[in-house]
């Protein structure tokens, strides 16, 4: 508790900057600056170092994407000087609960949590609540209402209806609007992740709705739960392709690790993308960067990870340094990129 108290003071002189940045207006905050490398606990004036301890869960270590992001995370706070632990929740919910409970027991100053399920995001308020440790959820978004008991806790992500909508405009942009047998519908496959993620859900629906506001006729061909896995991608794409051949002209992939698998399935059944065949997936991975520079994928959407990851932190210190956020306003959003050939240089490392 005392500890809390050291690193809400220090941070309260340092976090002033951020706190405008990190949810704008929505945010207020209620401790006032202390002098820079000094704090005042009970009377005793010291030195303290900044930083504290953070309690990072991941909902799977293995996801390429997450992989990304929770390096980033954990650079960051390092740099800063927090003591970071971050934990593996091997997509299972009940684990990842303990792991909280765990942090909570340990007195952790703040906690930031990629939740394995959404569902579960109200019983996770509760509990960093009945502890009152500032929690900043990532990824996967909880909802407005399973947030709103708790003003010190925040979410830091994307809108995923944006990137949905930036894949439907790759097919656009397309010189056959993804038409490419002129049969005045565009036909496609959709490879989903695990449905239970707002990231899945919306994906799913913008790229298609994208499509449908531009005058497109559409129909949907098949579409399957991939979970974000990569062999689960190209499992899915070559049994489409194996059961709808030449009939399908666009395989919307909900993320870039299922849409690598369904591109080497893509290569398997002799298809040309950009000639016979359309695929866009999202995450901006390396390989899919690469896969989109080679002609091989037709774009991607850039789900920045390094910005989500400072964004979270600079959230994480402000709710250190006393902010709070009202009801309704508990979600700050990161722009996705749209990814094509054109652009694709200035994401490559
Ligand atoms: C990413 C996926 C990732 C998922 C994990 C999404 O935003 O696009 O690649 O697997 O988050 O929750």
């Amino acid at each position: 508790m005392k500890k809390r108290k050291v690193l809400a003071t220090i941070l309260g002189s340092c976090m002033v900057l951020s706190l405008a940045a990190c949810g704008g207006g929505t945010a207020t905050t209620s401790t006032p600056p202390a002098p820079t490398g000094s704090a005042v606990v009970e009377g005793i004036e010291s030195q303290v170092p900044a930083g504290g301890t953070v309690g990072v869960c991941i909902y799977k270590f293995d996801d390429n994407f997450m992989t990304t992001y929770r390096t980033a995370l954990e650079t960051i706070l390092k740099d800063k000087g927090y003591e970071v632990t971050v934990v593996d929740g091997n997509n299972d919910q009940a684990k990842q609960t303990e792991q909280i409970n765990t942090f909570i027991a340990q007195g952790v100053d703040a906690l930031i949590i990629n939740p394995v399920m959404t569902s579960a995001a109200s019983s996770i308020v509760n509990l960093v609540q009945t502890a009152d440790i500032p929690t900043v959820f990532i990824n996967r978004e909880p909802t407005a209402e399973d947030m709103a008991s708790y003003n010190k806790c925040v979410y830091v992500g994307c809108d995923a209806a944006q990137s949905g909508t930036f894949q439907g405009e790759l097919i656009l942009e397309t010189e056959t609007k993804g038409d490419i047998n002129g049969d005045g519908k565009v036909s496609y496959i959709m490879i989903q992740g695990d449905p239970e993620n707002i990231d899945a859900k919306l994906r799913t629906e913008y790229s298609v709705k994208a499509l449908t506001d531009a005058g497109m006729e559409v129909e949907q061909l098949n579409l399957t739960r991939g979970d974000w896995d990569q062999n689960k991608g190209q499992e899915i794409c070559a049994n489409d392709l194996a059961q709808f051949g030449d009939k399908v002209e666009v395989v919307f992939s909900n993320n870039d690790s299922m849409a690598l698998g369904a591109m080497e399935a893509i290569k398997t059944a002799g298809r040309t993308v950009g000639k016979d065949i359309y695929i866009v997936g999202v995450d901006a991975l390396d390989a899919a960067l690469d896969a989109v520079k080679a002609g091989e994928m037709t774009g991607t959407v850039l789900n920045d990870a390094q910005s989500q990851a400072e964004k979270a932190v600079e959230c994480m210190e402000g709710l250190l340094g006393g902010t709070t956020y009202a009801e309704g306003e508990q979600s700050i959003y990161v722009d996705y990129v749209k990814v094509t050939s054109d652009n694709v240089a200035e994401f490559i490392k």
